[in-house]
């Protein structure tokens, strides 16, 4: 069954962080670097990444009325049921490295404790619904002082619903990532986002490169 999370050839590698933890900037750097070396890479996101999903990409991030936070949890799900139908598991399948930027993990952290809503009842959706998991999340953790500063100094983008949450908001976010982490060290690699960009790029890269190498790829790099 589609949707089902049955083992695949193609690697899943996913980019979690709050806002302005440089996660995006990370993800285009490493699809650029992976192109480079000429293997299938698809580059992706939550929400969003298809036709149906960039619709409800622009309800949850541009509504104006109060959106339930139970109704806003489901249109995640939607979303990535819909993603993962129509492009992650496709991609997979052809052998891609598909890199995400979000995915469950956003969901547990945002509407599970950002929102207060719990991660039992976002686990229990996407048992059913969404039941896939990254080989590979990589957590970009700074402060979230630091994180909002970033987000205030970009200049020409507006500011979403997300991004007008409360410092608290988004310290709980902070710290349902960092406790899921600790729950799931092999899947999840924290990278100490407060460092300069090209450093937190290397050290993603040392870890994604031996993941290539794992699953049979030949990365430059490679003793001969
Ligand atoms: P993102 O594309 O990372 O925004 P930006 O590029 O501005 O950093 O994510 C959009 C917002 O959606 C972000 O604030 C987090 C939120 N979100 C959730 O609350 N739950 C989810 O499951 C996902 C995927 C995103």
């Amino acid at each position: 069954m589609s949707g089902s999370g049955r083992r695949r050839r193609g690697l899943f590698v996913t980019f979690e962080g709050i806002e302005g933890s440089g996660k995006s900037t990370q993800l285009a750097r490493a699809r650029a670097r992976l192109e480079a070396f000429g293997l299938p890479v698809l580059a992706t996101r939550e929400p969003g990444g298809t036709a149906i999903g960039e619709h409800l990409r622009r309800v949850l991030l541009e509504s104006s009325g109060r959106l339930d936070p139970a109704a806003e949890l489901l249109l995640m799900v939607a979303d990535r049921r819909q993603h993962l139908t129509e492009t992650i598991e496709p991609a997979l399948a052809g052998g891609a490295v598909v890199l995400c930027d979000r995915y469950a993990d956003a969901s547990r952290a945002y509407q599970g404790a950002g929102r207060g809503l719990g991660e039992a009842a976002v686990d229990a959706l996407h048992r059913t619904f969404a039941p896939l998991t990254p080989d590979r999340t990589y957590l970009f953790d700074c402060p979230v002082e630091a994180a909002l500063a970033r987000v205030a100094a970009r200049s020409g983008t507006s500011v979403d619903r997300f991004e007008r949450e409360s410092l608290a908001f988004h310290r709980r976010v902070r710290a349902a990532y960092r406790r899921r982490a600790r729950r799931e060290p092999r899947r999840i690699s924290v990278l100490d986002a407060g460092r300069p960009e090209g450093a937190v790029f290397e050290a993603l890269w040392r870890d994604l490169a031996s993941l290539l190498r794992a699953h049979g790829h030949a990365v430059p790099g490679d003793p001969a």
